[in-house]
This record gives structure tokens, C-alpha cells and sequence, in this order.
């Protein structure tokens, strides 16, 4: 029985579309590892420990997940955790080729671990870090988009920067 899942990303930040996956994750899976991931086409706005930090204010009160981060390959992760199973949502169907392609990567590397795809509430279909922090940068508000403690994060993170 596959009991532990991997919720692998950026998390830069996290927003209230991740936390819609997390909690349909958990309606499949006894428990859902969060990990902070290093994607090399991607240069963050937050540091891993902002990220981090962010993650686990917003899930400290959703039994059964954890928060954490690795290096390296996914699969190898996947496997070091005990778990059976990575998660990824999507929202459109521009994304399916590329979560596509890093699955059946996923399945090369290691054929035990399975790539589940859960759809992202219809609410967030149109979010993405990217387009959040875009539109915070130029002062729009996002807070019924993310977590508080984003909102929060993302308002200094700009009015450090000007
Ligand atoms: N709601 C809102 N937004 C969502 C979302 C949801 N439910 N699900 C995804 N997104 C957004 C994210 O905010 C992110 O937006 P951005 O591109 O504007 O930042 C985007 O969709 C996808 O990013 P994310 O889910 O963070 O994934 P990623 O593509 O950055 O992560 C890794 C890819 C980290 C999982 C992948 O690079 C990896 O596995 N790295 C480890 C190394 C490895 O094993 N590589 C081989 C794998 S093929």
C-alpha cells in the first residue's frame, strides 16, 4: 500500500493553490512531504530558508504533512523518504507537456515511484508564484491569493527592494 507522498516544487512562494493540492493529496495518501526543490531553470525571489520557513507557518495547523527540501534527483529523495508517489498538480493544458516529460523522466529513473496529477481547484487555475509576485511587485493585492504569512513576506520583500 503506497502511504506517503512527495508534494515536490519551488514553493517561491507557496501559494493557496498549493495548499488546495496538499489538501486533496491528503485525502489519498496518510501523509504528504512537501520538499523544497532546486529547479535549474529557476532563479527564486525568496531564499530557502524564507520558503521554507513560509511552508511551514502555513501547514503548521494540517495534520500529517511535513516540510522539507533536498538536493539532487527527486526519485532518489522519493525513495530515501519511504515514498511511493509524487504529486504535481496542474491547472492548464499548456503544462501538461512539460509535467509529461519530467514524469516519464521520473518513471525512467525509478519505475516503483508513480507521478499522480491532481487537478488544482477551479479558484486557482489561473495562479502561479510568477504571476503573484508580478503583480505584488507593482503593488497589487494578492492576498486572497496566498497565505498570510506571504502576503506579509511578499509586501517586505518589495519595499526592501525599492
Ligand atoms: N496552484 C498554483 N500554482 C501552481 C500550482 C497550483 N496548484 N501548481 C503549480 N503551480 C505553479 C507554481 O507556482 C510554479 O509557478 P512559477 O513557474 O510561476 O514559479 C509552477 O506552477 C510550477 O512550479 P513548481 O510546482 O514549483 O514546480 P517546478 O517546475 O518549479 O519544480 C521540480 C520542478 C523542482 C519538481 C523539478 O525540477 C525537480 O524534480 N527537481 C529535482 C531534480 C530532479 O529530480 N530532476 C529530474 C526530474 S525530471
Amino acid at each position: 500500500m503506497c502511504k506517503i507522498a512527495i508534494y515536490p516544487g519551488t514553493f517561491d512562494p507557496v501559494t493557496n493553490g498549493h495548499i488546495d493540492i496538499i489538501q486533496r493529496a491528503l485525502t489519498i495518501f496518510d501523509k504528504v512531504i512537501v520538499a523544497i526543490a532546486v529547479n535549474p531553470g529557476k532563479e527564486p525571489l525568496f531564499t530557502l530558508e524564507e520558503r521554507l520557513m513560509m511552508l511551514r507557518e502555513t501547514v503548521k495547523d494540517i495534520p500529517n504533512v511535513e516540510v522539507d527540501n533536498f538536493d539532487g534527483l527527486l526519485v532518489e529523495y522519493a525513495k530515501k523518504r519511504d515514498a511511493c508517489a509524487i504529486v504535481r498538480g496542474l491547472r492548464a493544458v499548456s503544462e501538461f507537456e512539460y509535467e509529461l516529460q519530467m514524469a516519464l523522466m521520473n518513471r525512467k529513473l525509478d519505475r516503483e515511484i508513480q507521478t499522480f496529477f491532481l487537478m488544482t481547484g477551479l479558484r486557482w487555475i489561473f495562479t502561479s508564484s510568477s504571476i503573484i509576485k508580478e503583480a505584488a511587485q507593482f503593488g497589487g493585492d494578492v492576498e486572497e491569493m496566498v497565505p498570510e504569512i506571504v502576503n506579509q513576506k511578499l509586501k517586505a520583500k518589495f519595499a526592501e527592494k525599492i
